[in-house]
């Protein structure tokens, strides 16, 4: 059985990408076979995990607008037991391609109906609530929330969780908040710990015990195109993405 995590937030900069690399990471670590999905036309976790422009053919563009799985658009990483189906600009097109085509919520999950042997597929999804991001949570099992712990963190929360719930009604019964994941945490910030006390009295269990510091290891680790566990395992930052992954698997032995 493969699960299937989407990391979706429609705000913008709150740590799907640096999530999505490092959890990905993480759990090919612990010999995992993993599949990221880049669902994003900016294509930040292709190239945080140093894939160049010209390897990225076919993508996931390609892939949406055949909706078929080539296995050739299925690329090895640096990191062992991880592969990574990549996406550059052209995705955004696709939104508008795939209007009138029938079924448009379900072609993501066609294609990855076809993929084989990975116990694990992490889908980046895009800052947006649009045709990208809902064709990720009704293909997968559950969705991670990253908040970023600051002042403006709940906002918009309210709106997702509707979406997930009209995805859960609609498309994709068996669809759950895997968890909340509160990134950026500044311990020494007193405003970051009292984002952290609302969330977590709001949200109650489905927020992590783990939650991810503001570490500039991490900030830097995708310039070089390496997950921060490869560039400095021993970062506070990659720490809390090993915690976060023990915490996952967990859970789910539960
Ligand atoms: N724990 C952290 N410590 C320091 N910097 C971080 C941390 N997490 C993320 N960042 C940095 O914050 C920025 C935003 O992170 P990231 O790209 O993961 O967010 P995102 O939600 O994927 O953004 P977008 O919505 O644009 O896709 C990046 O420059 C990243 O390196
Ligand atoms: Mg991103």
């Amino acid at each position: 059985m493969t699960k299937i995590i989407s990391i979706a937030n429609q705000k913008g900069g709150v740590g799907k990408t640096t999530t999505t690399i490092n959890l990905a990471t993480s759990l090919s670590a612990i010999n995992k076979k993993v599949l990221i999905i880049d669902a994003d036309p900016q294509g930040n976790a292709s190239t945080g995990l140093g894939i160049p422009y010209e390897d990225r053919s076919p993508n996931l563009y390609e892939l949406i607008i055949d909706r078929e799985l080539d296995p050739s658009a299925i690329k090895e990483t640096q990191v062992p037991n991880l592969k990574i189906i990549t996406s550059n600009t052209n995705l955004a097109a696709a939104e508008v391609e795939l209007a009138n085509v029938e079924k448009r919520e379900f072609v993501l999950e066609e294609i990855l109906n076809k993929t084989k042997n990975f116990d694990f597929i992490i889908i980046d999804c895009p800052p947006a609530l649009g045709f990208l991001t809902i064709n990720s949570l009704v293909a997968s099992s559950s969705v991670i929330v990253p908040l970023q712990s600051e002042f403006f963190a709940l906002e918009g929360i309210s709106s997702l969780m509707n979406t997930i719930q009209l995805i859960k009604e609609n498309y994709n019964s068996k669809l759950n908040v895997e968890g909340i994941l509160l990134t950026m945490v500044d311990k020494r910030n007193s405003l970051s710990s009292l984002v952290e006390k609302d969330v977590r009295e709001h949200f109650g269990e489905i927020v992590y015990t783990t939650t991810i510091p503001r570490n500039v290891k991490i900030s830097e680790a995708p310039s070089h195109g390496k997950p921060a566990l490869i560039y400095d395992v021993n970062c506070s930052g990659s720490m809390a993405y090993i915690g976060l992954a023990k915490e996952i698997i967990n859970k789910q032995g539960q």
